[in-house]
């Protein structure tokens, strides 16, 4: 996809989301807890306890933390782990939050270790000590801050550091959603671009999107395409078609975790298959198979993992039409 097709998705992507927690579709448990706490921080005027969010990508965690900040009437900063690349950085944002802001770090498994240990005074006592200047004229200073909520968001929760971990008083972790509530967000999306989406189209799309509303926004504007294109009223049938051109199949799995199935089912029996000699096998990265393709196939059962590695289930050969071998 060019930079433009992209940043033209981002904007899309802005525009559906949420901006309140009432509109926010679904992770119920989170929803009804995170209420409870932003509450609380509203009547004792105080800033919120920090909030770790984890969970695949595309369920919605930017989306929430931008939620929490609305309902608490604060500003947002956003950056991400890997752009925070030295102290001076995190202090310059810092610096820029007023009381009772929100500090939102996306990718915080991957901030350099210097300056997530700089994070630990910040999150626990609100200062941070920086030595300034070099050489014989260095000296250590004592930046006091104001109370702010750091949320941080990560796909890989088992990659923080367990100091980074105890500090945040919330963690949430984000799950999949079901098919009634990925419906609601494409009738939702389908209202914002003013599309008319019968409810058993709306439901097709839902059962497709891998359990993420990422997934269902995206196919919902690719079917919005064909529907313009070929000038037919959005139905089951459309959804079908445009879906079968997407290679996206019955159950939602793509091209690649197609690839990865099969892969493992013609060159090793259906496993156990080590997580790197599958990325090499099917020419991906291991982390983009670790955090993408691999959660959802174990959710619904074609995976699983066992001490030796990855296996495909029976239904995981049943779903590819291949006959199942017991091993
Ligand atoms: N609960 C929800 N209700 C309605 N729309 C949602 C919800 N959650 C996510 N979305 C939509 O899904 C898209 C992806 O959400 P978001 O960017 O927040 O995911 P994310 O978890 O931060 O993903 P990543 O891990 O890739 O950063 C957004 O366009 C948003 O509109
Ligand atoms: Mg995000």
């Amino acid at each position: 996809m060019s930079k433009d097709a992209d940043s033209q998705d981002d904007a899309v992507e802005r525009s559906l989301r949420p901006h309140q927690l009432s509109d926010y579709i679904g992770q119920t448990a989170v929803k009804s807890q995170l209420e409870v706490y932003i509450k609380a921080a509203l009547k004792r005027e105080e800033a919120m306890d920090h909030v770790l969010l984890y969970g695949p990508p595309g369920l919605g965690k930017t989306t929430l933390a931008l939620v929490i900040a609305n309902e608490l009437g604060v500003h947002i900063r956003t950056t991400s782990g890997p752009a925070i690349e030295k102290p001076g950085d995190l202090v310059a944002l810092l610096n820029e939050l007023q009381p009772g802001d929100v500090l939102f770090i996306d990718e915080i498994h991957r901030l350099p270790k210097i300056v997530e240990e700089m994070l630990y005074s910040a999150m626990e006592d609100f200062y941070i000590d920086i030595v300034v200047g070099e050489g014989p004229t260095a000296h250590p200073v004592h930046f006091p801050l104001p109370p702010f909520t750091l949320i941080g968001a990560t796909t890989r929760a088992g990659m923080l550091s367990a100091p980074l971990r105890d500090r945040f008083g919330i963690t949430e972790h984000m799950a999949y959603y079901n098919e009634d509530e990925l419906k609601q967000i494409v009738l939702r999306s389908a209202g914002i671009f003013n599309m008319a989406v019968p409810d058993s189209a709306a439901l097709e799309v839902a059962r497709r999107s891998r359990g993420t509303p990422r997934i269902a926004n995206r196919l919902l504007r690719r079917i919005r395409d064909f529907a313009e294109v070929e000038g037919t009223e959005l139905s089951v049938r459309l959804v079908d078609h445009a879906l079968d051109q997407l290679q996206v199949d019955d159950r939602g799995l793509d091209a690649i975790d197609r690839k990865l199935l099969m892969m493992m089912i013609r060159d090793y029996d259906g496993g156990p298959v080590g997580l790197n000699t599958i990325a090499a096998n099917i020419g991906e990265e291991t982390a983009t198979i670790e955090e993408m393709y691999e959660p959802y196939l174990l959710q619904i059962g074609y995976l699983k993992r066992t001490p030796r590695g990855r296996m495909v289930t029976r239904a995981g050969y049943q779903h590819l039409n291949i006959p199942f071998t017991e091993h």
